[in-house]
């Protein structure tokens, strides 16, 4: 099975922007996060980044014939994106939305997300590790253990 695992804006410049914040993982670091908890969950990890709004919700809609579940940390667009919102809605995907910093002990603009409202789960202020226990999260939804 697999998962995609979708980065938005300026996620790119993850080790090098204000890393104070974010910390100094890169994106491929988190990528490699990622990949390992795939390999122990059993989960493939399709692992995508853009600045571009338009290619996230391509990406969504992609994952529906393509994927079981979705990981997306969606940078700023998570406090303004309808259009993700939709998006995750439409395809009915188990989703968990993941922030690498606290964005509630931030600016009150980051307190809102648009994607909370259709993610089976949030997982945010733990770092590049928050990757990790996402895929633990969707694989237990996925994959449950036998009683
Ligand atoms: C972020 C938090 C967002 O508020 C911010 O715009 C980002 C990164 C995070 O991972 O902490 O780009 O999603």
């Amino acid at each position: 099975p697999v998962v995609f695992v979708l980065n938005g804006p300026n996620l790119n410049l993850l080790g090098l922007r204000e890393p104070a914040i974010y910390g100094s993982a890169t994106l491929a670091d988190v990528e490699q996060i990622a990949r390992r908890a795939g390999e122990s969950l059993g989960l493939a990890i399709d692992f995508r980044q853009s600045n571009h709004e338009g290619d996230l919700v391509d990406w969504i809609q992609e994952a529906r014939t393509k994927a079981v579940g979705l990981v997306i940390n969606a940078g700023a667009l998570t406090h303004t994106s309808v259009a993700i919102h939709d998006a995750v809605r439409a395809v009915g995907l188990p989703m968990i939305e993941v922030h690498l910093s606290n964005v509630h002990a931030r600016e009150s603009f980051r307190h809102h997300s648009y994607l909370s409202p259709v993610a089976a789960g949030v997982i945010v202020g733990l770092g590049a590790d928050g990757y990790d226990f996402a895929l633990q999260a969707l694989a237990r939804r996925l994959l449950p253990r036998d009683p």
